[in-house]
């Protein structure tokens, strides 16, 4: 029987953070057991932002080199640069013509840019350009060239999925056929969104982020600042209002839990304690994925090869694909 099909991408924008390990990366290696993967590095989303060829390159090395330090395994599982296989632009063109502005212009990411701008009396369009007009059709390509059922994803993309769906389905009633796939998206509850340092979403455009890969020092460091109350040490304290054990239990185990919210119920335990308990936790699950992390990055052409092989693989897939639709659509 053939397996079905996980598929997810990360955008070269940063070093990866543990919103982006519980959210995305996390939920898409489990997959790995019982779906075909393809996982991606979004680097034309990434354009969009980022118009530094440098800092592209690098950040395009951190994200592959996370998902291989995490456990995805190239033999078994896809992994590839989206500008490196150019089907998926040729589908984006074709998905554009199924596309209504409207839907466009209901998209988050864009609506927040023009609110923005209206609030700062600006322009309502200055600073958008079309890529990020159009991400969404994009990110639809990136899923449905690839037939993906599955694509494990933060809340935060939750409207793109759906964005996803509804394209695929004027496509698929305007021809009376199936030819796309129609995915699912796959949010845990528990990780959809994972808090940064100040209790917001973590996420790289609000500075709050916790890197995977800090060096041990400055991970302490970072943990520090998590924003706590005012109670004193003699105190009992609330875990379910904490920002330090919300992150706590991310990485804890059901005992571990138990023992972190009694010694928060029973007083007498500084915000401090609160923060080494997080930090040796993190450590201990981080740590060794840190030390593949680093021997991986160390060698940049064995990442490169990983892509370009993993590319070719997928354009293979991708061209049978765009051949198929190709001649359904009459071209
Ligand atoms: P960022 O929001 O930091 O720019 P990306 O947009 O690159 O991160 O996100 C890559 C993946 O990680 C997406 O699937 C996204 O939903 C997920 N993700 C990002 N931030 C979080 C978060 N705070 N909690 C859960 N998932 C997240
Ligand atoms: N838009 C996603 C993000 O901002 C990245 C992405 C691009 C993606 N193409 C995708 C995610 C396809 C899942 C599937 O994080």
């Amino acid at each position: 029987m053939n397996k079905g099909i996980a598929l997810t991408g990360i955008k070269p924008t940063g070093v990866c953070h543990i919103g982006n390990y519980f959210g995305a990366i996390q939920p898409a290696l489990e997959l790995t057991k019982e779906y075909d993967a393809r996982y991606f590095i979004a680097d034309y989303h990434a354009l969009n932002s980022i118009k530094n060829s440098a800092i592209i390159q690098e950040y395009t090395y951190e994200v592959a080199a996370t998902w291989l330090a995490c456990g995805l395994d190239p033999q078994k599982s896809l992994v590839y640069r989206q500008s490196q296989v150019p089907e998926t632009f040729d589908l984006s063109t074709i998905l554009l013509a199924f596309t209504s502005k409207g839907l466009m212009n209901r998209a988050h990411a864009y609506k927040a840019m023009v609110q923005t701008n209206e609030e700062l009396g600006r322009d309502i369009d200055d600073g958008v350009n079309m890529g990020l007009f159009t991400y969404p059709v994009l990110m639809a390509a990136d899923i449905l060239l690839f037939d993906a059922d599955v694509v494990p994803v933060g809340q935060d993309q939750a409207q793109h999925l759906e964005m996803t769906i509804d394209i695929a389905q004027s496509f698929n009633h305007n021809y009376g056929k199936e030819l796309l796939t129609i995915p699912k998206p796959l949010i845990r509850k528990e990780t959809q969104t994972v808090i940064g340092l100040d209790g917001r979403k973590m996420s790289k455009s609000y500075n709050n982020t916790i890197p995977m890969f800090l060096p041990s020092k400055k991970l302490k460091k970072l943990i520090m600042k998590i924003v706590t109350n005012s109670q004193t040490i003699e105190e009992a304290k609330d875990p379910d209002t904490c920002n330090v054990f919300t992150l706590y239990k991310l990485f804890a185990g059901d005992d571990q839990q138990s023992d972190l919210r009694k010694r928060y119920q029973a007083g007498g335990m500084g915000w401090g304690d609160a923060k080494q308990a997080l930090f040796e936790l993190m450590e201990e699950h981080l740590g060794p994925i840190r030390e593949r992390y680093n021997q991986i990055m160390a060698d940049k052409p064995y990442i490169d090869k990983i892509l370009d092989e993993g590319s070719v693989k997928a354009r293979e897939i991708a061209s049978e694909k765009m051949r198929f639709l190709k001649k359904e659509i009459g071209m």
